[in-house]
């Protein structure tokens, strides 16, 4: 009988589970129905955009108003900034399969949109709104369009002027990330210049000497590269051109300025702006070392726009509260769940400009999330359709990472005293695959002597979570992550194990075999006898639940947007501290003493095994 009610209850309790594994946002931009667009141009209508020439003296971001009149307001018009401006021009792909769709098709979804009257509460009885909006130099002009009948069944009612960036090929948005060895430093950013119009490079030195020149790959995709729709249809835009250039034999911990620079083939240059950074300190160098971890930020708009839905409320501010703190920082990593932009690429210009304060200024190492990678058949470790249709490419171009193949996401980098070890959960991590014999690598191979402090960090939760989902599953972490990668944990003496793709933060105790090895909660000393589990997922995305089961191993939890900062103070001193992206205090946290003896000390299965010499 019980069986029978539970075999009846049983497609609900899997509708409801399937709720909970996916993700409660969706990407604003995919609310609107564009493919189904149809034109009704009236006449009275007008929208009105200035300034038409942006970026004057350089700038990247710029503010813009946009005047609407309209004879016919009503409460679901609303405004789509289109880029390049002229949107209605593009021949549809032959996948756009949407029978009901009505030509002329407008096949390119806009960058941003808001509600009309978002600004102007009497737009539907005035027919009169000023929208203000910001703008970030992407390569092409804008037009802002007009729209009745809301998200589902827009009707094309008025189109802007045209207005440009004075430069819209600039060089722009520099990201650092660390090279294949610690005296590299690689410097990506993005253009509107290919390799037939300029030349890519460099200009760099340390600060105050003579700079030199490096020059920069160039690389680019186009609509065919994605794997599926939104990427491959309506998301789908330009990417532009993504350079990559690597210093080398950097002087550890010393000033350096740099530049972009595009040698045009008329002679002429067009620079970026000045930056710097410093270089990464020798591997097992003491000095004072604080490195950043979190997940799944995402972008916002810092003019309102897009964000009805809320998609990533918390991401602006984790990025305020690191800019703010930037002199306090020398490394961050973003573990996965990178921009959400899931197919529409616009949406990676406007990530790479919102994090540019830091990432132009600190290595900014990204991991590779479920909505980066996963798309069915193209050989994820999850099946699922997160990325939309990027299927890796953008967050693998976008950014650099010292991984042997970046379409594999896994690689290892040292920062002084620290060894991090970041594994693709996107990728099979099992025992016997490619990436668990990396793992077993990079935790093999450092000189604890040295780098005292081994961080694994992966996406997924490989480890333990409370969250709903994870409990629901009953496994409280990815199934198989466990019973995989804890036996090297274990035997490698990870210190810290750190996970994001839940929106929270959660701390475990030290674990070996799945038990609590300490009841210390504040100040761990001596042996190291047990990895702690951090979930760090409350980077900026929509809020995830805990479950009310209690557990032994959970001893901190707080659902709220946050991210982790680690500093080590010398081989033998380490603060970890979770902090809230609303206020940017510490809320938790912890400090591990210990020295080399303590590291090598022969517990559990940590040591090689010995043989009496004599
Ligand atoms: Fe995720």
């Amino acid at each position: 009988m019980a069986m029978e009610r539970f075999s009846s209850l049983l497609p609900i309790v899997l509708v409801f589970l399937c709720l909970l594994r996916t993700d409660a946002g969706d990407q604003p931009l995919s609310k609107i129905a564009i493919h189904r667009a149809t034109v009704g141009i009236d006449g009275s209508a007008h929208v009105r955009a200035s300034p038409m020439v942006l970026g004057l003296k350089g700038e990247d971001i710029e503010w813009v108003i946009v005047e609407v009149r309209s004879s016919n307001p009503t409460a679901d018009d609303w405004v789509g900034v289109f880029s390049p401006a002229k949107f209605n021009s593009s021949t549809c792909p032959a996948d756009i399969d949407d029978p009901g769709a009505q030509s002329p098709y407008i096949c390119s979804a806009p960058i941003k949109f808001q509600i009309a009257n978002y600004s102007s509460p009497d737009y539907t009885k005035t027919g009169k709104s000023s929208l203000k909006l910001q703008l970030i130099n992407q390569r092409a002009d804008f037009s802002f369009a007009l729209f009745s009948g809301g998200f589902m069944n827009p009707k094309l009612v008025a189109v802007s002027n045209v207005i440009s960036f004075a430069n819209p090929k600039a060089p722009l948005y520099p990201r650092l990330a660390q090279g294949k060895s610690w005296d590299e430093m690689t410097i990506t950013w993005t253009s509107g210049y290919s390799i037939l119009e300029a030349i890519p490079f460099v200009e760099w030195g340390l600060k105050g000497w003579p700079q030199t020149r490096s020059p920069a790959g160039t690389l680019t995709f186009t609509r065919n590269s994605m794997c599926g729709p939104p990427a491959r249809t309506v998301g789908w835009r330009d990417p532009g051109f993504i350079h990559t250039s690597f210093l080398k034999d950097l002087w550890p911990n010393s000033e350096y300025t740099y530049k972009l620079g595009h040698r045009l083939f008329n002679g002429s240059y067009v620079w970026s702006k000045l930056y710097s950074f410093k270089a990464s300190p020798y591997p097992g160098q003491d000095s004072l070392q604080r490195v950043i971890i979190f997940g799944d930020m995402g972008k916002a708009e810092r003019d309102g726009s897009n964000e009805y839905s809320d998609y990533q409320p918390g991401s602006l501010n984790t990025t305020d509260q690191l800019v703010k703190d930037l002199e306090n920082i020398d490394i961050v990593f973003h573990i996965g769940d990178i921009t959400y932009a899931n197919g529409y690429i616009s949406q990676w210009d406007q990530f790479t400009s919102q994090v540019e304060p830091i990432a132009s200024a600190v290595p900014y190492m990204i991991g590779s999330g479920n909505h980066e990678r996963d798309w069915p058949g193209t050989g994820s470790f999850y099946n699922t359709t997160d990325s939309q249709g990027e299927c890796g490419v953008l967050a693998e171009t976008m950014f650099y990472v010292p991984a042997e193949n970046r379409a594999k996401f896994w690689y290892s980098t040292d920062y002084g005293m620290f060894r991090f070890c970041i594994a693709d959960t996107e990728h099979d991590w099992r025992e016997g695959s490619e990436q668990y014999k990396f793992i077993e690598r990079c935790f093999a191979s450092v000189d604890r002597q040295k780098q005292p402090w081994l961080i694994f960090a992966a996406h997924r939760v490989l480890g333990y979570s409370s969250s709903f989902y994870y409990a629901a599953e009953g496994s409280f972490a990815e199934p198989m992550g466990r019973e995989s990668l804890q036996k090297l944990w274990q035997r490698y003496k990870v210190d810290i194990a750190i996970y994001g793709h839940v929106h929270n933060y959660e701390r475990t105790c030290p674990i070996y075999q799945n038990q609590c090895v300490s009841k210390e909660k504040s100040h761990y000393s001596g042996t190291v006898n047990g990895t702690i589990h951090i979930v760090a997922g409350g980077g900026g995305s929509h809020l995830s639940n805990f479950t009310d089961v209690k557990t032994d191993w959970s001893i901190y939890r707080d659902m709220d947007f946050g991210f982790v900062k680690l500093t080590a103070f010398n081989h033998s001193s380490l603060l970890f501290e979770y902090k809230k992206s609303s206020d940017g205090n510490v809320h938790d946290s912890f400090t591990i003493s210990r020295d080399y003896r303590d590291v090598l000390a022969c517990i559990h299965d940590g040591c090689e095994p010995t043989t009496s010499a004599t």
